[in-house]
């Protein structure tokens, strides 16, 4: 029932209509039984919306693609790690009397570390990071908090070479992917998404040089590259389970409750069955 007290939460980006996270973070809202309300969101400006969130009460608010480097920007404070990523995804909203005070923090890194963790210890491990941009930072200073060894590989030599530069860690060439063994490796590229859903960010041949194999991508649920992965016997870790943990980071961080992962699982899963049938 919504009324007075009902505590609002959402989701900024653009585009925003295909966010699995309602859906997730209302049904767990509902399982808790929380008098919440998780709704999508899709500005024409940010400044002006980070302003309504604040001015209408919001408790919090996820923020996606194209605006979570541009809203640190607004910020009361900023978690370290968030810091270091350049990168926000979760904003807490803090009332104390009149004032009203937003932190911003960044799930992802929480998300791929709790995933991967669920296969491999991290401390001391050394992981294979395909890709450059945003996610690969967020899973690549998340590994670096673990204690994981980093090495980073990409299409775009210049961009790899400036954030392997930046974590502090080796820039594997294209040209020396052949010779590298590691404890997992991880797709942080779009590559394999629907519709390009034939296509490898690394070749198949190499999988067995890497006992875990992680995608960020989560449509299909069942990349080609965690299907080659599986065929090799390398042990698998899809992009839902990475988006679930994240939420369930914001879920709590919102909360301060522990996240209901088992609605949450399924809910992302029916989510995403209804929309890549
Ligand atoms: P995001 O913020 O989602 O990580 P991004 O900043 O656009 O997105 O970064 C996309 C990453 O995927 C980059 O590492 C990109 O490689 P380039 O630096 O060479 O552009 C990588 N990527 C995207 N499409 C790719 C493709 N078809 N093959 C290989 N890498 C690709």
């Amino acid at each position: 029932m919504i009324n007075g007290h009902t505590q609002l939460f959402g989701i900024i980006g653009d585009p925003v209509a295909h966010s699995l996270s309602p859906a997730m973070h209302n049904a767990a809202l509902a399982h808790l039984g929380l008098n919440a309300v998780y709704v999508p969101m899709r500005p024409a400006d940010l400044a002006d919306a980070f302003r309504g969130l604040r001015s209408l009460g919001f408790a919090g608010a996820s923020v996606t693609v194209p605006f979570k480097v541009a809203i640190m920007d607004f910020l009361d404070a900023i978690d370290p790690v968030a810091r270091k990523i350049g990168a926000v995804n979760t904003l807490v909203f803090e009332r104390t009397g009149a004032a009203i005070r937003c932190t911003g923090h960044n799930t992802d890194w929480l998300g791929s570390n709790r995933a991967l963790a669920e296969v491999i210890d991290l401390a001391g491990r050394t992981v294979l990071l395909i890709g450059a941009g945003g996610a690969a930072r967020a899973v690549g200073f998340g590994l670096i908090e673990a204690g994981a060894h980093v090495l980073l590989a990409n299409r775009t030599e210049a961009k790899g070479r400036e954030l392997a530069h930046l974590m502090g860690c080796r820039f594997i060439p294209a040209a020396e992917l052949s010779l590298i063994r590691a404890d997992a490796l991880i797709n942080t590229t779009s590559v394999g998404m629907a519709p390009h859903a034939d296509e490898v960010p690394v070749a198949p041949e190499l999988l067995p040089h890497f006992p875990v194999v992680m995608d960020i991508v989560y449509a299909p649920l069942a990349t080609r590259l965690l299907r080659e992965a599986a065929a090799r016997g390398c042990h698998t870790v899809n992009g839902l389970t990475m988006l679930q943990y994240q939420g369930a980071a914001q879920f709590t961080l919102w909360t301060g409750r522990e996240s209901p992962d088992a609605v949450m699982r399924q809910t992302l899963l029916a989510a995403l069955r209804e929309r890549h049938p």
